[in-house]
């Protein structure tokens, strides 16, 4: 994961990086550290901690220099100290780097460069990478670009990275494989480099994406350069960000998690805004429109992802072969890239990814498109590497998630997948006119509903209080609610670290019930709907082994509320749209949670917030 920042032009670098790793500082924050450039000097300070401890040990230091590189890491290979953060550098403090990513063949490299003298500081995979520009320029006698490039082909695995040397105080050079790394044009020579544009967008809405293999040269004299590790130059192509600053802020919530679930009013009204007409009675997904056939005419449409977009593509199976009657399979894509999976030229393969750079996901995606299938992204950050490498896709429209712990870009799938089954259910005329009128009005009423539930926050507090020291949760659901449990379970160990696992309710007394005791809270999914009988009962058998119960039930419900300790009373809605109001109530009460346990709730232990390394 790491984030990466670097800057070369005019101004103090030293600010410009350090507000810049605090964008980026949800990708990792095991330790951070920079390398400033003043004077044919070049100053490096890292250490283990967050962006703040490295700030704070910066205090009096030589903070000078128009030419910097800034590093936060989440850590691979070695501990999270002080001496594995980056940047590494040469014995002689000529050459330093930065990287995000893995060198898979770093321990053959190594032994070969100990071998010839070359002495190791850290555990990390990233210090062959300097050593072996390194040991290229003195044995080859090329200049750094050069030695950059050879080295980079003498290396497998990912990386964004970027090299400063002394030797050449005006310029950058940078390159990826793997993981993303985008330049910022600002006036005059002036660029700015980062894993993503949040720290860039306050300077510059000017951007390029860099791919694959291409090797940046910012140099504040002469401009940008790009080569491709062929040597052949490419053309920059420059965008324009959409991306607004106050999007990046927290906005007067404590914390980033709470300012993004009550977003979902809005951020699921972006999402469909534009998308569905229920006058005229239709729903389009623009990005999609060319592939409206192939997806109709699929053997299978199958969906990779990782944890909470895997729990919203197991939502999307249930709509989509419900409604759309479309053989749907979900894949971990961390399996599916491994297993080589039968497919063909007729399957549609969809990967679900906010971020838009998760390495498993983008692998899976690959993967399926050598084998001659169709790659569809479904991603939330535009201009992401699934978005550029998937032949079609849709965007959810919700903003940056900052917080670690994913709330409304969950919900926004979840609608997106709504859209997608209801456009194909209406091509095929899998449901009728009346049944697809009546979910997408009923679509248009969600965020509303959504403020509904969100005004309950004080309730749902409450309840929270009482289960914020229980060792062990269950989540229970059925149907389309059966991924909203395994999502509440995900969201409650991921930011509290209370053991939870979600279940199908009625595979509960197929082992989980041995569990059942009066200590454990079980939180059913109970609400009005063609299984509701039947968790009724599993609530009965929770109750009978003295577990207790917090329902999220449907307005109006007495049964539940008879039997449940709590209930979250959630309004009624068509069955198909109940995951996109039952999950926040499980938001909530996950981050009340983890607030009353003093946990750190935007950067969990351990987690970063894009996984771009396998
Ligand atoms: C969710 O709360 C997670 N932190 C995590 O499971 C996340 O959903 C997963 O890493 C996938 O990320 P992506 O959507 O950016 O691909
Ligand atoms: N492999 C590098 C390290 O452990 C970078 C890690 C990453 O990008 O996640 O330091």
């Amino acid at each position: 994961m790491c984030g990466i920042v670097a800057y070369v032009g005019n101004k103090e670098a030293y600010p410009i990086l350090i507000r810049g790793l605090k964008r980026l500082e949800y990708r990792g924050y095991d330790s951070a550290g920079i390398a400033l450039l003043n004077d044919k000097e070049l100053n490096i300070y890292k250490k283990q901690g967050k962006v703040s401890e490295l700030e704070a040990f910066t205090i009096n230091k030589n903070l000078k220099g128009n030419i910097g590189i800034g590093h936060t890491r989440w850590a691979t290979h070695g501990l999270p100290n002080d001496v594995n953060s980056h940047p590494h550098f040469t014995t002689n403090k000529d050459i330093a780097i930065i990287h995000n990513g893995i060198i898979e063949n770093y321990s053959t490299l190594k032994e070969e460069l100990i071998s010839r003298g070359y002495q190791f500081r850290s555990e990390t995979d990233t210090e062959v990478i300097v050593h072996l520009i390194d040991d290229i320029m003195k044995t080859e006698k090329v200049d750094l670009v050069e030695a950059v490039r050879h080295a980079l082909l003498s290396v497998t695995g990912a990386y964004a990275l970027v090299v400063i040397s002394n030797k050449h105080p005006d310029t950058l050079i940078a390159a990826r494989k793997s993981s993303p790394l985008v330049v910022g044009i600002g006036k005059e020579n002036e660029f700015y480099l980062a894993s993503d544009a949040t720290p860039i967008v306050e300077y510059t809405k000017q951007v390029v994406y860099l791919n694959d293999e291409e090797i940046a040269i910012l140099d504040r004299n002469s401009g940008l350069k790009i080569v491709h590790l062929s040597k052949e130059e490419k053309t920059p192509y420059i965008q324009e960000l959409e991306l607004h600053l106050e999007a990046l802020e927290k906005g007067g919530f404590e914390h980033f998690m709470l300012k993004e679930i009550f977003e979902q009013p809005k951020t699921i009204h972006d999402c469909f805004r534009g998308r569905l007409n229920t006058e005229q009675g239709w729903v389009n997904l623009g990005g999609l429109k060319d592939y409206h056939q192939k997806l109709l005419n699929a053997n299978r449409l199958i969906f990779v992802a990782c944890g909470t977009s895997w729990h919203a593509a197991q939502v999307g199976e249930y709509l989509i072969e419900e409604l759309a009657r479309i053989n749907v399979e979900v894949e971990y894509a961390s399996e599916f890239r491994y297993r080589n999976p039968i497919i063909n030229e007729q399957d549609v393969v969809i990967a679900i990814s906010q971020s838009g750079e998760t390495a498993d996901t983008l692998a899976a995606l690959e993967l399926a498109k050598s084998k001659g299938a169709t790659i569809i992204g479904i991603c939330n950050v535009v201009g992401s590497s699934i978005s550029r490498i998937t032949d079609a896709g849709s965007y959810t429209h919700a903003g940056p998630e900052i917080g670690v712990a994913s709330t409304k870009a969950f919900t926004a799938q979840v609608t997106i997948l709504t859209l997608l089954a209801l456009l194909l259910a209406n091509k095929k005329g899998t449901v009728s006119a009346a049944k697809f009128h009546e979910i997408i009005s009923e679509l248009e009423n969600i965020p509303k509903k959504v403020k509904e539930i969100l005004d309950k926050n004080n309730l749902i507090k409450e309840i929270a209080t009482q289960y914020k020291d229980a060792k062990n949760a269950l989540y229970l659901g059925r149907g389309s609610s059966f991924p909203v449990a395994l999502e509440g379970a995900l969201k409650l160990k991921e930011i509290s670290y209370i053991h939870a696992e979600g279940y199908p309710a009625a595979e509960m007394k197929h082992g989980p019930i041995a569990l059942i005791d009066e200590e454990m809270p079980v939180f059913v999914i109970a609400t009005k709907g063609t299984s509701y009988e039947k968790v009724v009962s599993n609530i009965q058998e929770v109750k009978a082994r003295k577990g207790k119960i917090i329902a999220i039930v449907t307005e109006g419900d007495e049964q539940v509320k008879s039997m449940a300790d709590h209930i979250i009373e959630i309004p009624d809605t068509n069955e198909h749209l109940v995951p996109l109001l039952a999950t926040i109530p499980f938001q909530l009460l996950s981050y009340h949670i983890s607030v009353m346990r003093g946990c750190n709730v935007d950067q969990p232990r351990n987690l970063a917030k894009s996984v771009t390394v396998e």
